[in-house]
C-alpha cells in the first residue's frame, strides 16, 4: 500500500461566527481580508475573543490534503513544527486521531493559527499568525522521516524556505519518492520563480496550480500555461475554479468538471482537490480519474463552512469516490 508523506505549516484554525460586524471593526481587521498578524497583534485578537465561542481545527494547507487522504484510509505522515502548547497538543492529537504519523518539532514560540471570523451573511474575515511554523527549518528534516513513504506533497507556502524545501526535495529524490507541491498563492511563485523554474524540473513530479499561481509561473492563462508546465514535470494541473480542472501527462490532455454544490465557501477546496488527485494516482486510476475524485473531494467541501467535512460529508464522498474506482 502506498504511504504519503506532508509537510507545511502547521495551523489550528479557529472558527468564530460573529452576531455582529463589531468585533471587526474593533480589531482593525478589514471585512473579507486575509491578514498575516504578527505576535503582538495575535494575542490582541486572542484577548479580545478570549470569551467567544471557537471552533477549532487542525489545519494548513498540506494537513488538510494529508488528512484527506487519512480520511480516504491512505497511510500518512506529517512533519511540521508547533509551540509547547495547548493548540500544538491539539493539532497532534487532531491528526493522530486518523491514524497520521506525526513528526512535529516543538517550538517556543506559540502554535500558528488562522482565525477565521465568520459574518452572519457568511463573509469569512482571516486573521493568520504563522507563530511556530516560522520556525520550520532545514536542520529539523532528518532521512528517516521520508523513509517507506512513496509520495511526498508539499505547500507552496514553505517556498521561500529555500534550505527547507531543498533538503526536503534531496531526501525525497534519494529514495525515489514521488514528489508533488500545490503552488499555494501567485506572490509566493511571483517572488520566487527563478527558484521554482529551477527546482521544479530537478525534483518535482507533479504541480497542482490554480489560475493566478500558473499566470505567475508561465505568463499564460490555463490551457497555454498547462503545457508549459507539463514541460518543467511529469504531471500538470492547473485547476479553473468552478470550471473545473486541466490535465497534462505527456501528449495526454484532460479535462475534468465539477460536482454540482449547494453552497459555496470555497475554503480548503484546492486542498482537498489534491487530497483526491493523490489518491487516485495511489490507485493507479487514470489522470482523469484522479481529476474526478479530486472534484468530488473539494465539490464536497464547499459544502461545509471551513476546510474540514464531518461524517456525513465524508461518508457521502466515499460513496462517490467509490463509484469511481469501479
Ligand atoms: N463552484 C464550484 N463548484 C464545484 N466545485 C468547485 C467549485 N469551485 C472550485 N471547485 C473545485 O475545486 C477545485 C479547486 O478549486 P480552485 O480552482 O479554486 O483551486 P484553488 O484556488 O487552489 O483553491 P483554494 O482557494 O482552496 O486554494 C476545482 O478544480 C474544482 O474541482
Ligand atoms: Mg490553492
Amino acid at each position: 500500500m502506498s504511504k504519503i508523506l506532508g509537510l507545511g505549516n502547521a495551523l489550528v484554525d479557529v472558527l468564530i461566527r460573529l452576531n455582529n460586524d463589531m468585533t471587526l471593526k474593533e480589531l482593525a481587521l478589514p471585512k473579507g481580508s486575509m491578514q498575516l498578524v504578527d505576535d503582538k497583534r495575535s494575542a490582541d485578537i486572542l484577548k479580545y475573543t478570549k470569551n467567544f465561542e471557537k471552533t477549532l481545527s487542525s489545519g494548513g494547507s498540506a494537513a488538510n490534503t494529508i488528512q484527506g487522504l487519512a480520511r480516504l484510509g491512505v497511510d500518512t505522515g506529517y512533519i511540521g513544527a508547533v509551540g509547547s502548547d495547548e493548540y500544538g497538543e491539539y493539532f497532534k492529537r487532531d491528526l493522530e486521531n486518523y491514524n497520521i504519523n506525526t513528526y512535529l518539532n516543538y517550538r517556543e514560540t506559540r502554535t500558528g493559527y488562522a482565525t477565521a471570523f465568520i459574518s452572519k451573511d457568511s463573509e469569512r474575515t482571516f486573521a493568520t499568525y504563522l507563530g511556530a511554523a516560522l520556525e520550520l527549518s532545514a536542520e529539523m528534516l532528518n532521512e528517516k522521516q521520508f523513509s517507506g513513504y512513496d509520495y511526498f506533497h508539499f505547500e507552496g507556502y514553505l517556498v521561500p524556505n529555500y534550505d527547507l524545501v531543498i533538503r526536503a526535495l534531496k531526501f525525497a529524490k534519494n529514495r525515489n519518492t514521488f514528489v508533488s507541491i500545490d503552488l499555494s498563492s501567485y506572490n509566493i511563485v511571483e517572488e520566487n520563480l527563478d527558484f521554482l523554474k529551477k527546482l521544479i524540473p530537478e525534483y518535482v513530479n507533479m504541480v497542482f496550480a490554480n489560475e493566478e499561481e500558473a499566470r505567475a509561473l508561465t505568463g499564460k492563462e490555463p490551457e497555454e500555461a498547462l503545457k508549459e508546465i507539463s514541460e518543467m514535470c511529469d504531471i500538470a494541473v492547473v485547476k479553473i475554479g468552478s470550471k473545473g480542472s486541466l490535465i497534462k501527462r505527456g501528449d495526454n490532455i484532460f479535462r475534468t468538471g465539477i460536482i454540482d454544490v449547494n453552497s459555496s465557501d470555497t475554503t480548503g477546496a484546492g486542498d482537498l482537490y489534491a487530497s483526491g488527485f493523490i489518491y487516485g494516482l495511489t490507485k493507479s486510476l487514470a489522470l482523469n480519474k484522479c481529476g474526478q475524485i479530486g472534484a468530488i473531494l473539494s465539490g464536497k467541501v464547499i459544502e461545509v463552512t471551513g476546510a474540514r467535512m464531518d461524517d456525513s460529508q465524508w461518508q457521502q464522498a466515499i460513496a462517490m469516490v467509490d463509484k469511481e474506482l469501479k
